[in-house]
């Protein structure tokens, strides 16, 4: 079976729905409030659980409530959490607002993520034993990095979101294989406007660039091969968030599966369809059988 890590963060994800964000100095009335579990690794881990992968997660929660709920959700979707840790203090938070159009904010109180700043003992030996490595930016840069250099040690393929944009030190585009910005994300880290030149421009620093494009699709480039633009299927999105980790994480799995290029985007933007048509991150996340479902080659 295909064996995915995920290096990242948890975080509590504390979501109010309301019709339209309020603006600076506004006050307006929300619709409801939940707390649903979320953070990019979280969501990445459980995405490639539920499209059928074994998946292994690195990160910490915090000794609160949180915590508990943040672990047991993991593992209720057979996420391995053995190299989770439980760390003193308070676990991560995502402040997030949803509208009407299903588009969000989000500020994100890094808690318990932020002493991810390196690698535990038996992280490096859970990597190895991986088909790939995914990562995100929700946790100390300096981990970000030994994951990645610890991934390339052993031969296991990186995936990176980076998110939240930031500049990338080059060596963790060195020992990026495949990057997968959105269109903020490829503007921000390249300053192009135009998202397929952003990509052009990322393929210089990485060998593969998925570009998501939201409702539209993706955007791949891999050196040497034509661009491929994959369109996402037609749907009504009521909250987006976690969309993209949905997509990851499903890439991952069809990739690792051997599935060609053009078929594992479809697939994972099937997922990624999915999750938008429910609330919530983690709570949004199709079963492998709902991917075949909705998938069409
Ligand atoms: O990518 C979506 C995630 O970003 C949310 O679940 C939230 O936790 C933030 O980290
Ligand atoms: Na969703």
């Amino acid at each position: 079976m295909t064996h995915i890590v995920v290096l990242g963060s948890t975080n509590m994800d504390l979501v109010t729905y309301v019709a339209k964000a309020p603006q600076r100095g506004e006050t307006v009335t929300g619709r409801e409030f939940h707390t649903i579990p979320g953070g990019k690794g979280s969501n990445q881990a459980i995405a490639a659980a539920r499209a059928g992968a074994t998946v292994s997660v690195i990160g910490a929660v915090g000794n609160d409530a949180f915590g508990l709920r943040l672990r047991d959700t993991l593992e209720h979707s057979g996420v391995d959490t053995d190299f989770l840790r439980t760390v003193e203090g308070p676990s991560g938070t995502a402040h997030i607002v949803v509208d009407d159009e299903g588009a969000n904010s989000i500020v994100v109180i890094p808690g318990a993520n932020g002493t991810v700043d390196h690698l535990s003992p038996g992280d490096e030996g859970v990597i190895a034993s991986a088909d790939a490595l995914l990562l995100q930016l929700e946790i100390p840069m300096a981990a970000v990095v030994a994951g990645a250099q610890a991934a390339h040690r052993h031969g296991v393929r990186t995936v990176l979101t980076p998110s939240p944009a930031q500049p990338l030190p080059p060596e963790l585009l060195a020992t990026t294989d495949l990057l997968v910005p959105n269109e903020y994300e490829a503007v921000t880290l390249t300053g192009r406007t135009d998202p397929r030149e952003a990509a052009a421009a990322l393929l210089d620093l990485v060998p593969e660039v998925v570009v998501t494009l939201g409702a539209t699709g993706s955007l791949y480039l891999a050196r040497g091969t034509e661009p491929l633009v994959i369109p996402a299927p037609r749907v009504t999105a009521v909250d987006s968030t976690g969309a993209g980790d949905t997509f990851v994480g499903a890439l991952a799995v069809a990739l690792a599966e051997e599935k060609p290029v053009r078929e594992a985007l479809s697939w994972a933007a099937a997922a990624a369809a999915i999750s938008v048509q429910r609330a919530g991150a983690s709570a949004s996340m199709p079963y492998r059988p709902e991917i075949e479902a909705q998938y069409t080659a």
